[in-house]
């Protein structure tokens, strides 16, 4: 059922916006990473963009079939640094959207009874909670110098559940199986 209210779908058409900008903009600091000879840091990038696409798949589909063009205003970290500087740019990215974005968003579909778009706010805010532990985790080994240590990476396509410790058998957030994730192997 697509969204009725159109205080939610705005929230929608941000998110789908800050979500899709993500998405490229990760796949590019990912490329830096790996010319910066970082390729588990370029792989980390591309896993967490494929997670920000499922973000953005579940905000559009909310939105039902209404065909209507809109002006987006949705948040967004521009600029092309290091690594490092990349790393905090993701960083600050994923907290803007834990601390302040997504539990707006999520308390606004759920005083609107927006179920569909209820359900996709709080699977990007759980899995933008473990995007942040990743990012600090690899800026801490870019700190050293060092390339971060990193197993395959798994991502589910419902949700974008992040994790690199091992495939689960359900999706802790969505309860997707292990069949709905999509892995970023290690080289
Ligand atoms: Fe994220
Ligand atoms: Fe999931």
């Amino acid at each position: 059922m697509a969204v009725k209210n159109d205080m939610t779908a705005d929230f929608l058409r941000s998110a789908y916006g800050g979500e899709s900008m993500a998405h490229m903009r990760y796949l590019i600091w990912g490329d830096v990473a790996d010319k910066e000879g970082f390729p588990n840091v370029g792989r980390l990038f591309r896993a967490i963009a494929y997670a920000e696409w499922a973000h953005a798949d579940n905000h559009f589909r909310e939105l039902g079939e209404k065909k209507i063009d809109f002006s987006v205003t949705a948040g967004a970290v521009f600029g092309l640094g290091k690594t490092i500087q990349n790393l905090q740019g993701g960083i600050d990215g994923e907290l803007h959207e834990i601390e302040q974005m997504y539990p707006v968003y999520l308390n606004a579909a759920r005083f609107q009874e927006e179920k569909g778009a209820e359900r996709a706010f709080h699977y990007a805010l759980e899995a933008e909670k473990i995007h942040a532990k990743l990012f600090q985790e690899a800026q801490e080994a870019v700190r050293q110098g060092n390339d971060m240590k990193l197993d395959d990476v798994h991502v589910c396509q419902i949700c974008g559940h992040t994790t690199a410790d091992g495939l689960p058998d359900n999706c802790p957030i969505c309860g997707a199986k292990s069949n709905m994730y999509k892995t970023f192997s290690k080289a």
